[in-house]
């Protein structure tokens, strides 16, 4: 068994900024031109499913013009080259992580590049649109296949597999996220108990960083690099 450190990152839309993907709470993020409760909750998706789709399809759409930058990259060499566990954990919805060779990544929010079906729950790589008279392939229904996206009042996924590693951090790292949705926001609160250092990386301070041990104040594209380096070279002894 290795000694290194059991690591566990959680990252949020501040890693995918510099790439060119709007955050969802800074200035001009995606809440302050729509209301949540219309694009992003299971009541408006009933009450408009048009304007859902065309939300998420042109999300989904724009993920062609954007590409990984230095923080999604560091990331993914830590998880390559670190002799321990390292969890990723993304609130994001894109799929910067996997292109920059994040070997794994649980999407606790869900993915812009899948679809599920509300009636059989079968869920599908889908890289088109989204209408609101699409048949499942799986069951036939019409009309219900939806973003598998994390709505409000949804439980978002995996969360037994985020607790067993929260437990066992021994270094807990969060990257690019305000602190405002929980349960990500709590995971510092778990990571502490369970005795882990905790760090965090954003540009500014945000609701959580009185919780936090250390804190990497800056781009996440300068700090994680920087981070992966001083991590690695620690472990290398
Ligand atoms: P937010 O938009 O709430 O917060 C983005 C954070 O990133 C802020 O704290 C910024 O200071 C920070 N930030 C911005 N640019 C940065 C950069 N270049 N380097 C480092 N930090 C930077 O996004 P999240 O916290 O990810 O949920 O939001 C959490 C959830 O709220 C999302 O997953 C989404 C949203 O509602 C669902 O859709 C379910």
């Amino acid at each position: 068994m290795s000694s290194a450190p059991s690591i566990v990152i959680l990252t949020g839309a501040g890693i995918s900024a510099e790439s060119g993907v709007p955050t969802f709470r800074d200035a001009n993020g995606l809440w302050e031109n729509h209301r949540i409760e219309e694009v992003a909750s299971p009541n408006g998706f009933s009450r408009n499913p048009a304007l859902v789709h065309r939300f998420y399809n042109m999300r989904r759409a724009a993920l062609s013009t954007v590409h990984p930058n230095p923080a999604h990259q560091a990331i993914a060499r830590l998880q390559r080259e670190h002799p321990g566990w390292v969890t990723l954990i993304t609130q994001n919805v894109d799929d910067l992580h996997e292109r920059a060779g994040s070997p794994e990544v649980i999407h606790m929010h869900g993915e812009l590049l899948k679809a599920r079906c509300a009636q059989c729950d079968e869920v599908r790589t889908w890289r088109k649109d989204l209408d609101a008279l699409m048949r499942c392939d799986y069951c036939r229904s019409v009309g219900k296949m939806r973003p598998h996206i994390v709505w409000f009042g949804e439980t978002p996924f995996y969360m037994e597999d985020i607790a067993t590693a929260l437990n066992r951090a021994e270094i807990f790292i969060a990257i690019g996220t305000s602190g405002h949705v929980y349960p990500a926001a709590g995971f510092v609160e778990v990571a502490r108990q369970a005795g882990a250092r905790t760090i965090e990386v954003n540009m500014d301070v945000t609701a959580m960083s009185d919780v936090f041990q250390e804190h990497r104040v800056g781009k996440a594209g300068e700090k994680v690099p920087a981070l992966v380096e001083e991590l690695l070279g620690s472990t290398r002894g």
